[in-house]
This record gives structure tokens, C-alpha cells and sequence, in this order.
């Protein structure tokens, strides 16, 4: 038996590649740099969806405006009934709302709805109405301007676009096996979508990004970083934002995120002490980690940059998650299409291991 699958290959794809010596990142033949900070969302999405979903058109914004109005008309008025729920329970809960067909229709509206779910949970906590989608902006600059209530400056817009570009695919990972398992069995997207959630929402997997945050405020200054994080490590702890199952160099999409970071601090978009105190603990942490586990490279992954950038951009920690499956919903459709068009049943084997006879009364 192969603990935690690795190394394991479960399906054929031809949505990304992972390269976990090399850490690059290709989506559709596409190396991550090329994507991040220069396409749209949408066009990503076009590009992820190619083969997979029939009516596709050429370009996706007009229909994925049109979705964020039909999704956020189809679940405003349940938003309330979820109101004393964790953030993230609360969209998911809303998701299950939706049809769970197979076609583009279906697969618009997943990824339309969280982008307008999460900014009017986000409302409701402060007592505000949700606010109506603009079908003619981008995805990225209207999620963002639901959720702050204004219009984003470009660079912000653009920040939040280069991260849901970033976090729209990435292999096999644990909530798109998820969703692939689910798609296997012919069950619909949004069932695929649920389950993918429900994955994606453990800290080690998309829940970590919130705990980054608190790892920086415990730290609070650069020079109280080393102390602290030794401390951690010597408790047994793991470091919120390190070590990949896959990568053993860092994380590409760390690089793209934090270059989106960097754009946002020069237009002053990002608090320069934040960024230097969390670059200071990065460097005290992969010193720390390499004294810690020398056999084991363990680097920066996404969700520490993920901290930093949909900090910088507004949104409670407690999002995070919810702003991460708000990119990843793409790749997810894609997947869950992909292994219903192209695999089979997925039923592995289990191994029994527990008491047999008489042994068991
Ligand atoms: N801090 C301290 N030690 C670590 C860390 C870390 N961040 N990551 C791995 N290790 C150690 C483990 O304790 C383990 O040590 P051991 O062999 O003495 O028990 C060894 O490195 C290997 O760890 P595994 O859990 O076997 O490695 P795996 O490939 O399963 O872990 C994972 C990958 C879950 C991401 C892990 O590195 C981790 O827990 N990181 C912190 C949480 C995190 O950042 N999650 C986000 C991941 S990115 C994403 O999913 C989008």
C-alpha cells in the first residue's frame, strides 16, 4: 500500500502538470508565468474548459457576467437563513442550491457563485445588503468590488485576478481528486463541486492560508521570528505555508503570487511592514526547516503568498478558503468533465487489516 497515495498515478489529464523537481507549474501547455498577471480569469477558464464543455464561446466574460447575475438572483434570498453559519459552511451550504446538470450552464454557475456568495456573506456580517453583480466587469474586479462595497483600483483588481489565475488548477491535489472521484460515478458537477469543497477546506490543504496570518502575528516582529518559529518546530508543529506533498523546490505559484504582491505595494495597494515582517519569518522558516528536517526539502508554498496578497486586498482571514475555491472551482469543472468524458469508475481497493473469527467478538 501506497500511504497518502503518493507518487500514485490516478487519472490522465491534460488540464495541468506539476513538476515537483523542476517547480514549474503548465497549465494546458501553458508555464504558470505566462498565465498569472496577463490572462483574465475568464480567458484561463476558456482555456481549461476547451474540449470539455460544448457551446464554449470563444469569450467567457459576457457569459460569466450573465451567470454572477443569475446565481446571485437564484440565492439572495436564502443567504440569510445561513447567516449563523462559518463563512465558508455558509457558501458551501448556498452551492448545493444550485442545478447539478453537466453543461456549460451548470459549470457558469459554480464558478459565478462564489464569487458573488462570498461577498454578500461578507455584507450580511456587517449588516449590509448584498450588492448586485456588473455582468461588464471582469470576474475578479466585481467579486472585489462586491465584497469592499466600491470599485477596486486597477491594481487591486488585477491582484485578485493573477491569484484566481494562479489557484485555477494544480494536478491531482487533494479536493480535485475529490471532485474527480464524485464526476467518476456520473454524478453531476456541483456534486463533484461539493465534495471538492469539502476537501479543499482542511488546513492541509486550502485552509492554511488563515493560520499564516496568525503565525505572523504571534511572531509580531522580524526579530523575535527565529526564536518563535524554533519554538514551533520543537512543539511539534507543523509551519502554516511550507512544505508540499509535490514540490520539492518552491512553489512557482508562491513566485507569481508574490510578484502580484510586489505590484500591489509599489502602487500602495499593500502595508510595506507586513510584507517585510512576513518576508522575515519566510527566511527564519526555510532556515529553520532545513536545520529541522535536512532530509526533507520543505519551501514556501502557495497559501503563505495566499495569506499575504488576499490580506493586502481586504479580506478577512477567515475567507481565505473560500477566496481560494473561488479560482479553483475552473480546474475542478474541467477535471470532474475530463474524468466523466475520458475515465472510468474510480473504486480503489482497501486492505483489511482488523480482527477476523473469533478474534473479532
Ligand atoms: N512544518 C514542519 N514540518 C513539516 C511541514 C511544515 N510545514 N511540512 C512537512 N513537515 C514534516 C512533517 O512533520 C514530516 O516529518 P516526519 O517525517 O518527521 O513526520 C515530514 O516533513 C513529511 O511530512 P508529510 O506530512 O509526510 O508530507 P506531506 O507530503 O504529506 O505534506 C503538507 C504536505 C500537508 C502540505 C505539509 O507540508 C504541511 O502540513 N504543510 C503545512 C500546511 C500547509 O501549508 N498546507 C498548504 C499546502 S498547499 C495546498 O494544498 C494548496
Amino acid at each position: 500500500m501506497n500511504n497518502g497515495l503518493e507518487d500514485v498515478v490516478a487519472a490522465e489529464t491534460v488540464l495541468s502538470d506539476v513538476d515537483g523537481l523542476g517547480g514549474r507549474l503548465v497549465i494546458r501547455g501553458l508555464p504558470l508565468e505566462a498565465l498569472a498577471g496577463r490572462w483574465r480569469y475568464e480567458d484561463v477558464l476558456a482555456l481549461l474548459w476547451r474540449d470539455f464543455l460544448p457551446g464554449l464561446p470563444r469569450d467567457l466574460q459576457p457569459a460569466l457576467g450573465a451567470a454572477r447575475v443569475a446565481a446571485h438572483a437564484a440565492l439572495a434570498d436564502a443567504i440569510p437563513a445561513a447567516a449563523g453559519l462559518p463563512l465558508y459552511d455558509a457558501m458551501r451550504s448556498l452551492m448545493a442550491r444550485l442545478p447539478d446538470g453537466n453543461d456549460l450552464h451548470t459549470a457558469l454557475q459554480l464558478v459565478a457563485a462564489p464569487a458573488t456568495l462570498l461577498p454578500a456573506l461578507l455584507r450580511q456580517r456587517v449588516g449590509a445588503m448584498p450588492l448586485a453583480p456588473e455582468p461588464g466587469l471582469g470576474h475578479a474586479a466585481d467579486m472585489l468590488r462586491m465584497a469592499r462595497g466600491a470599485d477596486p483600483a486597477p491594481a487591486a483588481a488585477a491582484a485578485l485576478d493573477a491569484y484566481l489565475v494562479t489557484v485555477s488548477d494544480h494536478g491531482l491535489n487533494a479536493s480535485t481528486f475529490a471532485a474527480r472521484v464524485v464526476a467518476s460515478t456520473e454524478a453531476g458537477l456541483n456534486s463533484a463541486v461539493l465534495a471538492a469543497l469539502g476537501a479543499l477546506k482542511g488546513p492541509l490543504h486550502g485552509g492554511a492560508p488563515g493560520p499564516v496570518l496568525d503565525m505572523l502575528d504571534a511572531v509580531g516582529t522580524a526579530d523575535n521570528a527565529e526564536t518563535w518559529i524554533d519554538d514551533e518546530l520543537a512543539a511539534g508543529h507543523r509551519l502554516m505555508g511550507f512544505g508540499h506533498r509535490i514540490y520539492r523546490v518552491r512553489d512557482p505559484r508562491a513566485d507569481a503570487l508574490a510578484g502580484a504582491l510586489e505590484r500591489l505595494r509599489a502602487t500602495g495597494n499593500a502595508s510595506a511592514t507586513r510584507t517585510d515582517l512576513a518576508l522575515a519569518v519566510e527566511r527564519a522558516a526555510l532556515a529553520a526547516l532545513a536545520r529541522h528536517k535536512p532530509d526533507r526539502r520543505l519551501d514556501t508554498n502557495v497559501e503563505f503568498y495566499t495569506a499575504l496578497l488576499l490580506e493586502a486586498l481586504g479580506f478577512p482571514r477567515d475567507s481565505f478558503t473560500a477566496v481560494f475555491a473561488a479560482g479553483r472551482v475552473g480546474g475542478w469543472v474541467a477535471h470532474a468533465r475530463e474524468q466523466a468524458q475520458t475515465g472510468r469508475l474510480i473504486r480503489p481497493k482497501s486492505r483489511y487489516i482488523g480482527p477476523v473469527g473469533e478474534q473479532a467478538a
